[in-house]
């Protein structure tokens, strides 16, 4: 029986790209209604594969999932298309904070309010709750995206994302490129948005520190396998994680024997 509770099931998920490289043989994890789960790793760990995979945006890639399940509010995603599950509410802001350069701010904000059908009444209501939470994109909503900062850009894509109305908002490495208070005022106003509207989110990153803060529980991917998983709070806590699979600090020779059990 499906947990109702649950807005995200990833259960045993192998996956390869061109039938030939395995990225992922076995990742596991599950995201509850209203939380927010960072989906830790390495370069190349498999990050982005498996958010690609929640997406059903694999085949677009050449890859696909070759074992397990993956299930968005308890309907299987191998069966829908991408567009059905945005419109379902599981909506991805991909890796590299993708804009319509050549389109101001607000231009690319209305954008994704049209990809989902809504009203011009609709999205103007949206377009002011967004700016609410990022009040920059407000100050440069007459700007052309291509002209605005890393930051700005990044922001920018979320609000796109945003004015699809998600459910379930899913994230590729955010951080990425960007200063450290941009990171944590991001990773704010997510959190915000979390707790004011019961948006849950899926959010892959490198950097750990950033996302255990903010997130309330975390995965740990390692070589296409989440060896991991458990409480936010108590995995900062733990040096051997961090100095094991997250990399802050010089590997110890031994990987800690009893870190292998996934929650
Ligand atoms: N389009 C692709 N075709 C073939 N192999 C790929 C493709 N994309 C990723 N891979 C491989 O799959 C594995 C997992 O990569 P993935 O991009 O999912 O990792 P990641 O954790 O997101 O890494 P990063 O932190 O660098 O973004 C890697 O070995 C990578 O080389
Ligand atoms: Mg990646």
């Amino acid at each position: 029986m499906p947990n109702d509770d649950v807005i995200l099931a990833v259960d045993a998920v192998h996956a390869t790209y061109n039938h030939a490289i395995t990225a992922l043989h076995g990742v596991s994890f599950e995201i509850r209604r209203g939380q927010i789960l960072a989906l830790l790793g390495a370069n190349g760990a498999g990050k982005t594969t498996t958010l690609k995979a929640v997406s059903n945006l694999l085949p677009a890639e050449r890859g696909q999932v070759n074992a397990g399940t993956i299930r968005y509010d308890g309907s299987d995603v191998s069966r829908r298309q991408p567009g059905d599950l945005v419109r379902a509410g599981l909506v991805q802001v991909l890796e590299g904070r993708h804009c319509f350069k050549s389109l101001t701010v607000e231009e690319n904000l209305v954008a994704g309010g049209i990809g989902r059908g809504g009203r011009r009444a609709e999205i103007n209501g949206d377009l002011e709750r967004i700016y609410g939470y990022f009040p920059r994109l407000k100050e440069k909503r007459r700007t052309l995206s291509g002209l605005t900062s890393g930051g700005e850009q990044q922001i920018a894509a979320i609000g796109r994302a945003l004015m699809s109305r998600p459910r379930l908002l899913v994230l590729d490495e955010p951080s990425m490129g960007l200063a450290p208070l941009i990171v944590q005022d991001i990773f704010q106003t997510l959190r915000k948005l979390n707790r004011e509207t019961g948006l849950s989110i899926l959010v892959a990153e490198q950097n750990s520190a950033v996302a255990l803060r903010y997130a309330d529980h975390a995965t740990v991917l390692e070589n296409g396998v989440s060896v991991l998983s458990g409480a936010a709070t108590e995995l900062r806590q733990r040096e051997d994680v961090r100095a094991f699979y997250l990399g802050q600090q010089a590997s110890p020779a031994v990987k800690p024997a009893h870190l292998h059990a996934v929650a």
